[in-house]
């Protein structure tokens, strides 16, 4: 026997032996997401020679400017997942409405899936790292036609969740709820390979990352945590910190699924009508739960990410997720309420890198 890595196909063929009664619509559906990853991969690699730099000039239900490969991906996942029978609803951040099978088709899949068909769009223009997300829910059992109230759903239930990261190779990053396991594509092949099993964030770190430009409009616990950090060897951490933002939280994820470290994209008073950034959804969900299925902890600053019962099918939430005790410390200055006894740090004084213009 040759001793080379198994394949997604075989790696899910496996987990399948543990369900005796599984009729194979969960491995169909993750892999035609693998399948649907796989394509946009080759269109990204192709970068500005497949015509899809630039702007696609339309607005998505969040308001945001549409990339054009931010449509083509979504179709793609349309496309790619709406014909197998195994899904009855998919929830995408480009739609204002679900897809949802129709009635004649009721009693065909299982499951719901929600995705990210791009994630960080803003890199694609400046041939930086993107990827997609996804998160597969059970469907409502009984074969009753499908409403957007299925989706909302806690992150705990999701029965399997992931991303692929277009980077300097892909890789498809998977837990079915056993783990988190890394598969990269071998291009020659066509197929990913499992080559991170079993990823394992570290408990503590010294990186952090988040968008500095925001620390205006930071609450108080926040701003602690980063003051701390900053203070280095000198502050009560007595460590100094390194700082990574890669605005592309597929890969900043990926960084810290390899190598610890806390991403924050926390609540803050830049927006007073959004209560954070990201979405609960098909973003926060399944990367918190491929975080804390690799040892690591996603939480919403204040509660554990995967506990937060949804209100919308796009819903914002505050996101901080990472090495275990970095995002407890964090979790803790919430409980501690500093607002009320916040010290009058140097670096968010009056003449502080990070002052507070509110
Ligand atoms: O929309 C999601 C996203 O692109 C994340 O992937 C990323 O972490 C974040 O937004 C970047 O936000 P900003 O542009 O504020 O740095």
């Amino acid at each position: 026997m040759l001793n080379q890595p198994i394949t997604l196909t075989q790696y899910l063929i496996e987990e399948r032996r543990r369900f005796p009664l599984a009729s194979g619509s969960f491995n169909s559906v993750v892999l035609a997401v693998a399948l649907a990853c796989k394509a946009l991969s080759r269109k990204v690699a192709y970068g500005v020679l497949a015509g899809l730099h630039g702007q696609a000039g339309s607005v998505n239900v969040q308001g945001e400017s549409q990339y054009k490969l931010d449509v083509l991906a979504n179709e793609q996942f349309l496309q790619g997942l709406q014909w197998g029978g195994n899904v009855r609803g998919m929830l995408s951040e480009e739609m204002e409405d679900p897809w949802l099978a129709k009635d004649t088709d009721v009693a065909a899949g299982d499951y719901l899936l929600a995705f990210d068909p791009l994630d960080g769009s803003s890199n694609i223009d400046v041939n930086l790292s993107v990827g997609s997300i996804f998160s597969v829910l059970r469907a409502p059992e009984g074969g009753r036609s499908i409403r957007v109230e299925d989706f909302l759903q806690p992150g705990a239930r999701q029965v399997a969740a992931g991303y692929a990261l277009y980077g300097p190779s892909t890789m498809f990053v998977l837990t079915v709820g056993r783990g988190t396991h890394g598969f990269t594509l071998n291009p020659e092949l066509g197929e990913f390979l499992l080559t991170h099993p079993d990823l394992r964030v570290p408990e503590e770190s010294q990186e952090f990352a988040i968008n500095a430009s925001n620390s205006r409009f930071w609450e108080p616990p926040i701003r602690r945590y980063v003051e701390e950090c900053l203070a280095g060897r000198n502050g009560v951490r007595e460590k100094d910190f390194n700082m990574r933002w890669i605005a592309s939280m597929v890969a900043d994820a990926h960084r810290i699924l390899t190598r610890g470290g806390v991403f924050m994209y926390p609540r803050d008073t830049k927006d007073p009508a959004q209560s954070g950034r990201l979405r609960l959804l098909y973003e926060c969900n399944p990367i918190g739960l491929l975080i804390e299925q690799a040892g690591g902890r996603a939480s919403s600053g204040e509660a554990p990410i995967l506990q937060i019962a949804p209100s919308g099918p796009h819903q914002r939430i505050g996101f901080v997720f990472g090495s275990k005790q970095e995002v407890e410390r964090i979790e803790r200055y919430h409980r501690e309420r500093v607002d009320e006894v916040e010290p009058d740090t140097p670096l968010f004084n009056r003449r502080g890198l990070f002052r507070s213009m509110g």
